[in-house]
């Protein structure tokens, strides 16, 4: 949830460094900082300022920071001290010896502080990431590795650091352990980062660091140790996302460009996953037998991937027989669970660093269950720590506010219900094939509902002054109901519920009246009708209404007040296609308030830590 960024080669650093700052804004932005050592490596200069980048960059303008080719850098989502210039990283030993950038929690960081205090060491913030630069400095004997290696066997919790030190003044150390770290490979330059966006405008050579490995960078050199001491192998991948596929494209927002990739990112999940008239899972790693013998699926997962996870519930068990139960990962590694043998468990992110879904993984693996992952990262932490996993391939997700990354779950999890429904025979193969037939089209339906984005670019701005929504929804869309109201309050700020439209009665109808907007999910289907009754309660008692309707449906405008049209589907596949309007509906609301879509605040692409 924090960015990091180190440079060491013969190029200014601070340049670098502050374009990579930009490109990792998404994964935290509330203060930042860099620092560098001076070319003679006599002195490291540091310039810190609360709030977004360009805060820092306006700063240095103003106050400039000496030549360099070494440094580091940091944006921050604030966890231990408020989001202030103190507490803005990278972090000092009192020497100024040692510079340190931290992404993630060191869970232990109180005891080594009264500890260190003790030994006559003065803190400055209120981090826990200020505790390792004394470390280092209270551990170097001479040797920067050995430092290194002494400070991180104190460490408890999840972290990622860059480290720069006059010890070695043309040296640039990086450790993972938990939080993602990658290494750049370039010409006589090297690079350390959070995230593959954040360099891809100067390499795509990229090593991914393993958990428990500390990497020693200079300009001409790359070696990598265990925490034993021993040199580790290391693979260098060529990635394939292009820096400008980060870039908006002409764009107002990334989210707006992530909502309209959503066509192409079904229609290549198609022709991936769909060969001839099956379904290719491949990377879920299970043999035939171990999929037959599969009685319980658990979906473990958070916010919209937990969403996601409730759809898959309805879709796996109409499908294919198999009993699913859906888990907020968050609530799943605490309730010390029973994990049924013969269950799979499926662990959707996007991100592949989820805090809770990952602790929710280890919990069921200490259990002896098998994990699948769903997700969008490749190398990510949750790829590694699973028995296979099913790549959404999406393309990089910046936008906070998840879209394109939501319906390629659903689909993942439409595909996963069809497998199982072949292997436990539970459907016709001429069922099966009527049901991929309607896969295929789902493409060609968002585009079509994108072709109507002017509309809902209008109910948006008509109703953009409520000061509250409730979404209901039924069946299959009950969790697209919980998903549009997770959209729009997450980038709206506006406070929205999302509910089954059948628990209306027993609460929520205290909330309607003339100053509310109820968003309905009325597309045909075997409860239609029971939706239609929900909206002739709300209508009253004065309630505006935005419906999402199967387009060609005569009866609706008499209940609703606004018309969002889907075009006809399965029923089971409906929310991959009511997802698209819920989302445009929040983006525009959001831009109308001038909120800041993609990078909502309080909020991270990538919630790290707990
Ligand atoms: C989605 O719009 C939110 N930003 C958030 O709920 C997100 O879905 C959640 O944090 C899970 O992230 P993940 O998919 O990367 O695990």
């Amino acid at each position: 949830m924090c960015g990091i960024i180190g440079y060491v080669g013969e190029r200014s650093a601070v340049p670098i460094l502050l374009e990579g700052l930009k490109r990792l804004e998404y994964r935290g932005y509330d203060s930042s900082g860099i620092g560098v050592i001076n070319k003679n490596g006599s002195q490291i200069v540091v310039r810190k300022a609360p709030g977004k980048i360009n805060n820092l960059e306006q700063l240095i303008k103003g106050n400039h920071l000496p030549e360099s080719c070494l440094g580091i850098s940091h944006t921050r989502w604030a966890t231990h001290g408020a989001p202030n210039k103190v507490n803005a990283h990278p972090h000092f030993d009192n020497a100024k010896q040692f510079l340190i950038v931290h992404n993630g929690i060191v869970e232990n960081y109180e005891i080594l502080k009264e500890r260190l205090k003790k030994k006559g060491y003065r803190f400055v913030s209120e981090t826990d990431t200020e505790v390792i630069a004394h470390l280092l400095s209270d551990f170097y004997k001479g040797g920067l590795l050995d430092a290194v290696k002494k400070t991180v066997d104190q460490l408890k919790g999840a972290f990622a650091l860059g480290i720069i030190s006059k010890a070695d003044p043309h040296t640039l150390m990086a450790v993972r352990v938990g939080s993602p770290l990658i290494i750049g490979l370039g010409k006589r330059e090297n690079l350390i980062a959070s995230d593959v966006p954040a360099i891809l405008n100067i390499t795509k050579r990229i090593i991914y660091l393993k958990d428990r490995e500390i990497a020693k960078l200079t300009k001409d050199s790359i070696e990598i140790f265990n925490f034993e001491g021993k040199r580790a192998a290391y693979k260098v991948h060529t990635v394939t996302m292009s820096a400008e596929a980060v870039a908006k494209q002409g764009y107002a927002h990334f989210m707006l460009k992530e909502i309209h990739e959503q066509p192409e990112v079904i229609a290549q999940m198609c022709k991936t996953r769909i060969v001839g008239k099956s379904i290719d899972l491949q990377g879920l790693n299970l043999s035939l037998q171990e999929l037959k013998s599969i009685q319980q699926v658990n979906i473990v997962a958070c916010g919209t991937a937990y969403h996601a996870g409730l759809v898959g519930q309805y879709v796996i068990e109409k499908l294919s027989g198999v009993p699913v139960k859906v888990d907020a990962a968050s609530e799943f590694r605490y309730r010390d669970p029973i994990i049924l043998k013969n269950t799979l468990i499926i662990a959707v992110s996007q991100s592949g660093e989820t805090a809770d879904t990952l602790a929710a993984v280890r919990e069921a693996k200490k259990k002896g269950a098998k994990v699948v992952a769903i997700c969008n990262v490749v190398g990510s932490s949750l790829v590694r720590e699973s028995d296979g996993v099913l790549y959404n391939h999406a393309g990089p997700e910046i936008g906070v506010a998840s879209t394109k990354a939501y319906t390629a779950q659903v689909m993942m999890l439409c595909l996963l219900a069809l497998k199982l429904a072949a292997i436990k025979k539970t459907l016709s193969f001429k069922q099966q094939q009527a049901l991929i037939q309607e896969l295929k089209k789902i493409p060609q339906l968002l585009r079509k509902i994108l072709k109507s984005k002017a509309d809902i670019a209008k109910i948006a701005k008509q109703n953009s002054h409520y000061g509250c929504f409730l979404f209901l929804g039924r069946n299959v869309n009950y969790p697209s109901a919980l998903e549009g109201a997770l959209k729009l309050k997450e980038i709206s700020y506006i406070p929205a519920e999302g509910y089954a439209a059948g628990e209306m009665k027993h609460g929520p109808i205290a909330l309607i009246d003339e100053y509310r907007a109820v968003v309905c999910v009325a597309t045909h289907s075997a409860v239609y009708e029971k939706m239609i009754s929900n909206m002739q309660e709300i209508r009253a008692r004065k309630g505006k209404i935005i419906a999402i309707a199967t387009a060609g449906d005569k009866t609706i405008h008499h209940h609703a007040h606004h018309v969002m049209t889907i075009p006809a589907v399965h029923e089971l596949l409906t929310p991959l296609l009511v997802a698209l309007p819920l989302q445009l509906l929040a983006y525009h609301i959001a831009v109308r308030l001038g909120c800041d879509v993609d990078q909502p605040r309080n909020l991270a692409k990538s919630v790290t830590v707990e």
